[in-house]
């Protein structure tokens, strides 16, 4: 299985100028190198200009509608629809990350429909989950991911799951530079096997993909896959610097 490492540009750069010569820089940093699938998300209006220069990079959006409609039918304002987002060349999509529950109020139950309507379109999505600083303090992590998962993946059958890629992404640590250690990543990452063998069963749960993401850079990337044993992670500030990205991409 090949290491993901998923860049989320977040609402970043500015100009499509920009976006382009990210692109362009990671593109030749990591060429050759097999061992790692990349996937970039980049903000909306830079997927098509981008989806003419993908070769070994994967594209995916950071968020998407929880509706499919049929043309005609797409009396939702300001929302994309999975089926766009796959029509543009994406294969992966972020769900339920932390800055959309915090300042756009999603919830588990949105988020669950969310990833239904992403499956229909053949989209794979990154369900991000993680406890915030005060729930860590008050030892309510496994509480929190048993929930985050349960409620998120209501409904969604063992053979939908496959196509579904975890992301612990513990909130203190995003954006912050504190990175969580690779032993307390390492139990969220038990703690998440064994909720989804519940539901499931045991060889669903080990060979779920799940990501390890908050603060990594080309410093600490290779311990949550070497020692902690996560597949792959999801990279937000770092992904913006090219030469730091690519140097992640080779560490792990
Ligand atoms: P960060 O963001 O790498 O800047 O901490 C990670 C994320 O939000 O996915």
């Amino acid at each position: 299985m090949k290491t993901l490492i998923i860049a989320n540009w977040k609402m970043n750069p500015t100009t499509l100028t920009e976006a382009k010569r990210t692109f362009d820089l990671v593109k030749k940093g990591i060429r050759g190198i097999r061992k790692a699938e990349v996937i970039i998300c980049p903000p909306f209006p830079f997927l098509t200009s981008i989806k003419y220069q993908v070769s070994s990079i994967k594209l995916g959006g950071q968020d998407c509608f929880w509706e499919n409609p049929p043309a005609g039918g797409g009396a939702y304002t300001g929302e994309i629809s999975p089926l766009m987002l796959k029509n543009l060349g994406c294969e992966y999509v972020i769900l339920g990350h932390s800055e959309r529950r915090k300042y756009f109020g999603e919830t588990e139950e949105i988020i669950n429909k969310k990833i239904k309507a992403a499956l229909k379109a053949k989209l794979k999505p990154i369900f991000c989950i993680g406890e915030t600083q005060e729930e860590k303090d008050m030892e309510k992590t496994q509480d929190i991911l048993k929930f985050q998962l349960s409620e998120g993946l209501k409904k969604i059958s063992k053979k939908e799951i496959k196509n579904i890629v975890i992301a612990y992404e513990p909130v203190w640590a995003i954006g912050t530079g504190n990175a969580c250690d690779t032993e307390m990543a390492m139990s969220a990452l038990l703690i998440i096997k064994k909720v989804i063998s519940q539901p499931y069963d045991n060889s669903t749960a080990q060979n779920l993909r799940i990501l390890y993401g908050g603060s990594v850079n080309s410093q600490n990337a290779a311990g949550y896959i070497k020692d902690a044993g996560f597949v792959g992670l999801l990279v937000g500030g770092a992904s913006l610097n090219p030469k730091e990205f690519v140097k992640i991409v080779k560490s792990v």
